[in-house]
């Protein structure tokens, strides 16, 4: 496996750090593959009580990499999608620490963790329909009830991008912190969590989520139809290489 995501196992919290800082932590469908086998492992080895995801104090993650974007074509199952269906059905309990990019899939992700810790240098954004895409990862729901139909609109739709305090009055994080902070609180955090009566938080948190169990599992099927659609538009694929071709 190459080293674009690294794992640590102690005490009881497992932590994976997103390592593609070169490229924002952008996730590739190899990254996505190894992120499900990092959440598979997770879910079935019983010594581990609490699960942590995060780059470093800079940044966190530049959503998906969009060359995979452009060079899927009408038959590729997306992995994304896949990584998306291990998340949202994942039941231990997840923390997440970010800090600068925190795009896309970076922030969608964190509607699926319990505790999430942000830098003050964080700089979140959701440009699906810039690029010509639509909302993933249950983000059509799980934002939406966070925020209302209006603001989940104008973050979703407008993709204006928004800081650490605003995600936080948003419900989407649990606490900001200096950046040079960042990786020591969320693994105090994580290890927490991991130290309280394991089948007390896992039944707690089947409890907090239930609600939604059905009706997620329904939007995220929904998603990610039109997801795979609109990703093969050549609308889609037009903005992505004009994207690029700026970035590059
Ligand atoms: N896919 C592929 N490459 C990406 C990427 C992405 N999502 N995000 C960043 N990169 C690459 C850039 O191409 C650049 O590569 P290079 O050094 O080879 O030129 C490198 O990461 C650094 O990015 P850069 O844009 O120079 O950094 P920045 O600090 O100025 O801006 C972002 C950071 C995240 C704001 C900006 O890179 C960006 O908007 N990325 C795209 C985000 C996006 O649309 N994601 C998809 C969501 S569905």
């Amino acid at each position: 496996m190459s080293n674009l995501i690294l794992t640590t196992e102690k005490q009881g919290v497992f932590t994976i750090s997103l390592n593609r800082l070169d490229k924002k932590n952008a996730l590739t469908n190899d990254m996505y593959k190894q992120l499900c086998q990092h959440f598979s492992y997770s879910e079935k080895t019983t010594s581990i009580h609490c699960v942590v995801i995060q780059g470093n104090e800079s940044c966190f993650c530049a959503g998906n990499d969009l060359n995979d974007f452009i060079q899927c074509s009408d038959n590729d199952e997306l992995a994304a999608l896949e990584f998306v269906k291990v998340l949202s059905e994942f039941t231990k309990p997840l923390v997440a620490g970010v800090a600068g990019a925190v795009v896309g899939i970076g922030t969608t992700l964190l509607l699926h963790c319990d505790m999430v810790i942000a830098a003050n240098n964080s700089k979140f954004k959701l440009p699906f329909t810039q690029l010509g895409l639509c909302p993933e990862a249950g983000s059509s729901l799980l934002l939406t009830q966070k925020i209302g139909p209006n603001k989940a609109f104008e973050l979703m739709v407008l993709g204006n991008i928004f800081n650490a305090e605003q995600a936080l009055n948003y419900g989407i994080t649990n606490q900001t912190c200096q950046p040079n902070e960042l990786l020591a609180l969320t693994a105090d955090v994580a290890q927490a969590i991991a130290n309280l009566p394991v089948e007390s938080v896992m039944t707690s948190r089947r409890l907090i989520r239930q609600a939604n169990k059905v009706a997620l599992s329904q939007v995220i099927s929904d998603e990610s139809q039109a997801f795979s659609h609109l990703v093969n538009s050549q609308e889609c694929k037009d903005i992505l290489a004009k994207f690029l071709n700026k970035v590059r």
